[in-house]
């Protein structure tokens, strides 16, 4: 490896934020890229989410509802590193999107709001992170209000989700008695520079932290009558109880770092972010059909796990986004894809830097790119210079939504197709045919039921479609797999119907948990699979 590769390597860091709605994460990532100086002013927060909402216009729906609908990629620089941030649709009605975007990341920022604790979508972003093994750090937010205590919330995070914390500052005081934080490894306490915070709500960001001594917080007064002991106390329990730190397990995602701040007043960011800039991994490799890809590997390789149409609307556009997993990208690159098998050129790619693409010179491993894509990828495809692999497959999410879609107007009939074979490859629906196919209409499933909105906003915006939805009563979906399996014995009018996926997979959608138990004991020779078997996408 080139000194130069190493260099690159040893100081990216490729990670996402995951929480629940309102737990902070656009205030988070806005005083992040703050830090980094990608910005120049934080503004308000609504202000920004106007302004990023403004940049598609099928983003209209997410003005509309003030939510999240996609994710971006943003790059920013800070001490030395190259910090990629994957943004991820916060709304709690959320699609695979999501859960594809954690495939492109090394390490996760669970983000919590100090009064509310672990939130049901939390857990479901947590035990994405924890399936792939990426390191997750816990930042609890909110400490400049009244919050659940400390040593509660800890507790929370170790029962409901299953990790050993270890918390690296804990608290003093919360709501308007938040001082600061007692740094666990400094030994010292952390406070606003100017001791205040409760003037930072609005006007410049004050980034604000002070390290001071235990006695110089008692000589200026921070600390009140017997607070000292009593927080030394807590420290020697925490310590003498809990987790040991150990940089090791924080990186085999056996354990989480635990951090105490407030993201409005921008307090405790900055030592947050050296301490996970310092513990997170570098990029790592990932699996392929031959074997682990080094980040080191001579030759350029990368995956596909975005694809978003009509980012633009002048322009009609579509980007695939690819995380570069091994060697430089250059621009004007020919590349393999393994799929195709087909050398391709990839041309002006484009990195969203704060917001704003910019074109691409070069990328290293840890790297997103966004490339025009006039149609031909696919998520999941592998790019590769000098091999010939795919990597491993990106998880497609069992649908729990089922609607029948035909075209309000017979004659768009075409356009509704070629609508939901490009959603379909976006990952924004899933598109089934019925086993016994005749004239009926397509069945689309989703995750979240936000996306049926999204679908019906697409097609009318983008493929100049209206469409009619037709629910269906089905809210499990599973790919069968056996040497005994006849579809038809599946395909019962009522609780259960057999359909199949675009790779011409079976699969039987069932109406609820019962009717799918009631399969399974009935078919023991059978295996119910809630993701596409391998080969999907
Ligand atoms: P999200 O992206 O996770 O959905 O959360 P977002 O950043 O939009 O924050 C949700 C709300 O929580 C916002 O208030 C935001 O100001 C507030 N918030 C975020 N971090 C902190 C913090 O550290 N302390 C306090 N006290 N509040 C915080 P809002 O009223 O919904 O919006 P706004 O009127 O403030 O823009």
């Amino acid at each position: 490896m080139s000194a130069e590769m190493e260099q690159h390597i040893a100081r990216r860091r490729t990670f996402a934020i995951i929480s629940h709605p309102d737990a902070g994460k656009t205030t988070l990532t806005e005083k992040l890229l703050l830090l980094g100086g990608a910005i120049h002013l934080a503004g308000s927060i609504k202000a920004r989410k106007a302004k990023k909402f403004a940049t598609s216009d099928w983003m209209e729906l997410e003005r509309e509802r003030g939510i999240s609908v996609t994710s971006s990629v943003l790059q920013f620089s800070y001490r030395g590193f190259a910090v990629n941030l994957l943004d991820t649709p916060g709304h709690q009605d959320f699609s695979e999107d999501t859960y594809r975007t954690l495939s492109a990341a090394d390490a996760a920022v669970m983000l919590l709001d100090a009064a509310k604790g672990v939130e049901p979508q939390t857990i479901k972003l947590f035990q994405v992170c924890k399936l792939r093994g990426i390191p997750v750090f816990t930042f609890v937010n909110k400490l400049d209000r009244y919050g659940r205590p400390p040593l509660e919330l800890m507790d929370e995070v170790e029962k409901v989700l299953g990790i050993a914390c270890c918390p690296m500052n804990w608290p003093l005081g919360s709501g308007p008695e938040f001082r600061g934080v007692y740094d666990m490894r400094q030994k010292n306490l952390i406070v606003f520079r100017d001791n205040i915070f409760r003037d930072n709500k609005g006007g410049e960001p004050p980034i604000g932290e002070r390290a001071v001594s235990l006695e110089e917080a008692e000589g200026e007064g921070l600390l009140c009558e017997g607070e000292r002991d009593s927080l030394l106390e807590e420290v020697a329990l925490l310590e003498g109880g809990g987790e040991l730190f150990s940089a090791q397990a924080v990186r085999e995602a056996k354990l989480s770092p635990l951090y105490f701040g407030s993201a409005m007043t921008q307090f405790g960011l900055r030592p947050f972010l050296d301490s996970f800039l310092e513990l997170a991994p570098a990029p790592t490799g990932r699996h392929s059909t031959q074997g682990w890809i080094e980040p080191s590997r001579e030759g350029f390789s990368g995956f596909v796990f975005k694809i978003q149409a009509n980012m633009d609307p002048s322009h009609r556009d579509r980007m695939a986004f690819v995380r570069v997993v091994s060697g430089k990208y250059e621009k004007g690159m020919q590349v393999f894809c393994p799929r195709l098998q087909k050398e391709i050129r990839l041309a002006n790619p484009s990195q969203l830097l704060a917001q704003e693409r910019t074109a691409v010179e070069e990328a290293w491993p840890g790297d997103v790119l966004g490339f025009y894509d006039p149609g031909i990828w696919h998520i999941g495809d592998a790019l590769v210079e000098g091999g010939d692999f795919s990597f491993e497959e990106l998880p497609r999410f069992s649908p729990e939504h089922f609607v029948g879609v035909r075209a309000q107007n017979p004659l768009r009939r075409k356009q509704v197709e070629k609508g939901l074979e490009q959603l379909s490859e976006e990952g924004t629906v899933q598109v089934f045919e019925r086993w016994r196919m005749g004239m009926k209409d397509p069945i689309v499933g989703v995750v979240g039921e936000l996306q049926l909105e999204v679908l019906k906003f697409r097609m009318q915006h983008e493929y100049g479609a209206d469409i009619v939805l037709e629910r269906l009563n089905f809210s499990r979906a599973r790919w069968v797999v056996g040497e005994k399996f006849e579809p038809s014995v599946f395909d019962w009018e009522g609780n259960r119907q057999t359909v199949q996926d675009r790779a011409g997979r079976p699969l039987v959608l069932f109406r609820d948990e019962w009717a799918l138990e009631h399969a399974q004991n009935q078919h023991p020779e059978l295996v119910f699979l809630p993701h596409a078997p391998m080969g999907a996408l």
